[in-house]
């Protein structure tokens, strides 16, 4: 490893035990965030790490401190990040790499773009989008109204 490889390494400290969310689409940390609840509704030490520069382009990277995810919180992770890989951290070693899961359909995770949408009047529907990969990024399409989400997926997170 050259020293300069070994500097970029060293730029954020190792964590003793905790998650690793590694491989995250660039530009996408933050809905990361969002989605954990960081800060408001969690106390752990995190790291964020913008525009790191991986093997395939850059990532973004966000280490939490004594923290596991919840199945729910992946769930959600994939969608804005389908590349991501969360890795269990330790006794500051990696005890176990997960890549996140692509859902075939999510319900109830994202709220359809038309206003006009079943999903989004009065009625106790839930919302529904079959999920397809589309390159680097997912496209959803509504199962009540045919509306694709195609960008910006994590702002439209419920
Ligand atoms: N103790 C630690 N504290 C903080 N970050 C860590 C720790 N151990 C590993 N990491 C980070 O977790 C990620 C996964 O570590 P790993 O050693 O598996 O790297 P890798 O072999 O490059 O993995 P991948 O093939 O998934 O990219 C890397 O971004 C690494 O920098
Ligand atoms: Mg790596
Ligand atoms: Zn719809």
């Amino acid at each position: 490893m050259s020293d300069d490889k070994d500097k970029k390494e060293l730029r954020v400290r190792r964590i003793e035990n905790g998650t690793v969310i590694d491989h995250i689409t660039s530009g996408q940390a933050l809905n990361v965030l969002k989605i954990l609840g960081i800060p408001s509704s969690s106390h752990s030490v995190v790291s964020v790490l913008l525009n790191s520069q991986g093997k395939y382009g850059n990532k973004d990277v966000v280490k939490i401190e004594n923290r596991e995810l919840k199945v729910r919180e992946v769930d959600r992770i994939a969608l804005i990040a389908p590349n991501a890989t969360i890795n269990i951290i330790r006794n500051y070693n990696v005890s176990q790499k997960k890549k996140v899961h692509i859902p075939e359909f999510v319900g109830g995770i994202v709220k359809c773009i038309n206003p006009n949408c079943i999903s989004n009047s009065n009625e106790p529907i839930t919302s529904k989008f079959n999920v397809s990969v589309d390159g680097e990024n997912l496209k959803l399409r509504c199962a009540y109204c045919g509306r694709i989400i195609s960008e910006d997926i994590g702002k439209h997170l419920l």
